[in-house]
């Protein structure tokens, strides 16, 4: 059983104020969940003025920014800058709403008034923006997600595809597992321990489409429980959230209809 530390709670403290230097008049506050969970201390919301006319364009920029200039104990993960590694999913808000998404692709002039970043919701705080992603990973092992086959591959050629049976795979393979749509989901929030939540089904319906995996069938018996699959309730937050464009509650409901089908 996971002790989850929720990280927006009403222990959450004001913390520092880290002004912009004198004669900076393009400022953006950033308003930043700080948590080191070995401290002993509470959370709090440390608040930085960023000077935008020496910032990139994305809050991974101003992060970044933050980190070389004011203050090097902020703690985030970030690899890629471009979307596709998935290692910088947090919560980025502002005046009006806040969402689980990519820090390297969402763009600072999207977001109005003082910006708010907070860890993917409902996780373990490692520290700050580092959430603990042990359980979701051990989740997605679960799934055994790489080809499985009985046949010997050709000789002479790759194993093939048809363009159709290619394009099945379309909407799935571009997930990054970042987990945004994972940690966006209410019935996960709830049941993270026997939920396998959006990520790791769409993951999971992605081999299953695989017109050269030859275990659907095992696969789909590996899914057939109350709460592995079944505590997904259509509540469409993942895929509002997926920061690709993605639709796993689509790919959830394809799962549910195949099994559907074989009864
Ligand atoms: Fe959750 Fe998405 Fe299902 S938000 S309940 S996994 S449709
Ligand atoms: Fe890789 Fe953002 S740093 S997805």
């Amino acid at each position: 059983m996971v002790e989850f530390l929720l990280p927006a709670n009403s222990r959450v403290g004001k913390g520092k104020e880290h002004k912009a230097p004198a004669g900076v008049t393009n400022i953006r506050k950033f308003k930043i969940y700080r948590y080191d969970p070995d401290s002993g201390q509470n959370p709090r919301v440390d608040t930085f003025e960023v000077d935008m006319d020496n910032c990139g364009p994305m809050v991974l920029d101003a992060l970044n920014k933050i980190k070389n200039e004011i203050d090097p104990t902020l703690t985030f993960r970030r690899s890629c800058r471009e979307g596709v590694c998935g290692s910088c999913a947090m919560n980025i808000g502002d005046t009006w709403h806040g969402t689980n998404t990519l820090a390297c692709t969402k763009p600072i002039a999207d977001l109005k008034g003082d910006i708010s970043i907070y860890p993917l919701p409902h996780m373990p705080v490692i520290k700050d923006l580092v959430p603990d992603l042990t359980v979701p990973y051990a989740q997605y092992a679960s799934i055994e997600p790489w080809l499985q086959v009985i046949t010997p591959p050709p000789t002479d050629a790759e194993r093939t595809q048809s363009i159709e049976e290619r394009e099945m795979l379309d909407g799935l393979w571009e997930c990054v597992l970042c987990f945004s749509c994972q940690t966006s989901c209410p019935s996960y929030w709830w049941n993270s321990d026997r939920y396998l939540g959006p990520a790791v089904l769409l993951q999971a319906y992605r081999w299953i489409a695989d017109s050269r995996d030859e275990f659907a069938g095992e696969r789909l018996d590996n899914l057939e429980d109350p709460f592995r699959l079944y505590r997904c309730h259509t509540i469409m937050n993942c895929t509002a959230t997926c920061p690709k464009g993605l639709n796993p509650g689509k790919a959830i409901a394809e799962i549910k209809m195949a099994l559907a089908k074989r009864r």
